[in-house]
């Protein structure tokens, strides 16, 4: 299908996360030469970076099969051992958002993580007995966007964890450009450039708007998509130039016009604004800080000089 073309599947086709790529590559390399299993991969950073195609593609270039689950997916031990039990030697195993894995299930990785076996209790009061279960060697890929809710056993026993940056604009003009070819859109550089500009680092965001500016085009007879197209359906969509939406605009507003700018804690914000405090810091507050607009402090978020400049809104500096 289109949207599964559009997830790249080598790591040569994968635009940006440029040291990512080098080390995995190496790595790949390594443990393939050797005919062993990759070593276990933790990525983490904000949602929509490509988390899950990386591991795709890992699994991929290591010639191997991939099982896909996410942490709140498996609620018990024995929903893990069905996973394990259908690996081959060499498969990967991927998790996405590990961090929500049951304390139980998390625990009967540790085994399989580092000696590839898990001991089972089957039956129940006087015939309950421990199985041992041995494993193939597989590679376990985590995903989580919020490294530091990870245990430390569990983060300790990835070998190799990488940290997923936000794109650059000219990398998500690649990616646009190439998403454009598959979707059959003409794309002028004054467009992908707009749309970059607008997906606040995040390929997910970019191909999201990038089939909205489709539709505006279709239905607006444009052949070429250009600024002006992409400024036209953006705008409608809400979504301004530093692709900030209608949450983070009311976060902000929130922090400068009733806080003066803080320092003011997650939850007064959460509330005021009403959205979850673990959305705001998942979601919104991760492309804040990235464009410094928002800044943590011991005593709380403060909104930044750029912040007051991109709203509009004079600083009144000193008291
Ligand atoms: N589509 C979405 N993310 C991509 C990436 N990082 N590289 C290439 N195509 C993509």
């Amino acid at each position: 299908s289109l949207e599964k073309s559009l997830r790249p599947q080598t790591l040569d086709a994968y635009i940006g996360q440029t040291k990512i790529k080098h080390e995995l590559d190496v790595y790949i390399q390594a443990a393939s030469g050797r005919e062993e299993a990759l070593d276990h991969v933790l990525l983490y950073g904000p949602p929509g970076l490509g988390k899950t195609t990386l591991a795709m593609v890992i699994a991929n270039e290591m010639k191997v099969n991939i099982r896909t689950t996410s942490g709140p997916a498996i609620e018990k031990p024995g929903d893990l051992v069905a996973l394990l039990n259908e690996l081959e030697p060499g498969d990967v195993l991927f998790i996405d958002e590990i961090h929500r894995l049951p304390k139980i299930v998390e625990e009967m990785l540790y085994s399989a993580m580092e000696d590839f076996f898990v001991d089972i209790v089957v039956g129940q009061g006087p015939t309950a007995h421990p199985i041992h279960f041995p494993l193939p060697p597989f590679t376990l890929i985590g995903a989580t966007t919020q490294a530091g809710s990870l245990s430390a056993p569990l983060r300790d026993r990835f070998g190799i964890v990488e940290h997923m940056d936000y794109y650059t604009i000219e990398e998500l003009q690649q990616i646009i450009f190439r998403s454009s070819e598959i979707f059959q859109i003409t794309m002028v550089a004054s467009g992908a450039h707009e749309l970059a500009l607008r997906s606040r680092g995040t390929p997910r965001i970019a191909n999201r708007l990038l089939k909205r500016v489709r539709d505006f085009a279709q239905v607006e007879n444009r052949d070429d998509v250009d600024q002006e197209i992409v400024s036209y359906a953006l705008d409608l969509l809400r979504v301004d130039n530093r692709g900030l939406d209608e949450i983070d605009l009311k976060l902000l507003r929130t922090m400068i016009e009733f806080y003066q700018g803080g320092p003011v804690g997650l939850g007064t914000l959460a509330a005021n604004i009403g959205e979850e405090p673990n959305t705001i810091s998942e979601m919104y507050e991760p492309y804040l800080l990235q464009i410094g607009f928002i800044k943590r402090t011991p005593r709380g978020r403060i909104a930044t000089s750029l912040a007051y400049k991109h709203l509009g809104i004079p600083e009144i500096k000193g008291e």
